[in-house]
């Protein structure tokens, strides 16, 4: 099928089978490696991107799904080379820790923020839930994303 999507604001078009997973089409032909394959079953939360402004596991949504939609990865949220907030109170905070969570967990926390400024910690906690930590370092990143929500 031909796909024409917007990726953290360029436009592609590929020639692809429509049985192709977003997380794939992203890492594989757009060379974007952000998103991370964990289980591959929609439980972990690692190739978690926003697609239109909702949070989607990538590796749950294939290409016939998303022709003319807007997706944003982790790539996306840099500014001229300039870390997004986000991405500086999880470093500030030491919330990442193997970092293979990181890229879904500030994905998931962006869409929170977007839709909440001011999110308490049981928002944070349902924001994230998605999202599996194997390294289980819950409490700075509910730190990071609180101290985030701050920074205005
Ligand atoms: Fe997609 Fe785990 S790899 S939810
Ligand atoms: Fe290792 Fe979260 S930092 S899985």
């Amino acid at each position: 099928m031909k796909l024409d999507i917007v990726v953290n604001a360029k436009k592609y078009s590929l020639e692809i089978n429509p049985t192709i997973r977003l997380l794939d089409i992203l890492r594989d032909h757009l060379n974007l490696t952000g998103a991370k394959e964990g289980c591959g079953e929609g439980e972990c939360g690692a190739c978690t991107v926003i697609m239109n402004g909702k949070t989607v596991n990538s590796c749950l949504v294939m290409a016939s799904q998303i022709n003319g939609k807007n997706i944003q990865t982790i790539e996306g949220l840099q500014n001229n080379g300039k870390m997004d907030r986000l991405q500086e109170k999880f470093v500030e905070h030491g919330a990442i820790q193997c970092g293979f969570c990181t890229p879904g967990m500030i994905m998931s926390s962006k869409a929170l923020l977007r839709e909440n400024s001011d999110p308490d910690d049981e928002a944070i906690k349902r924001g994230i839930e998605g999202n599996l930590c194997r390294c289980s370092g819950y409490v700075q990143i509910l730190n990071a994303v609180k101290d985030a929500s701050k920074t205005k």
